[in-house]
């Protein structure tokens, strides 16, 4: 698989909803960070689903290197 782009190295701090989905962008090549808009179309990125269990501050992660998507772990500390 190819590199994803790094949006932002750094975290993106969203209050979420209870029951709601999201769609994390995994290709980073989204306008509307940290979420999918279709951007990743022709590429062999997809975005990834993740359905809000119950309301509160989530930090999805913005360099697209995290090992527990679509949130920060940190990562991003190590990149080059
Ligand atoms: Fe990607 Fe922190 S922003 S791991
Ligand atoms: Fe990045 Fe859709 S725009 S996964």
């Amino acid at each position: 698989m190819s590199e994803p782009h790094i949006a932002q190295r750094g975290p993106y701090k969203v209050e979420v909803v209870a029951g709601q989905e999201y769609f994390w962008c995994r290709c980073g090549r989204s306008a509307t960070q940290p979420f999918c808009d279709g951007s990743h179309k022709g590429s062999e990125f997809r975005p990834l689903k993740y359905r809000a269990e119950q309301d509160g501050r989530l930090f999805f992660c913005g360099c697209k290197h995290s090992q527990t998507p679509p949130c920060c772990d940190g990562s991003h500390k190590k990149l080059e």
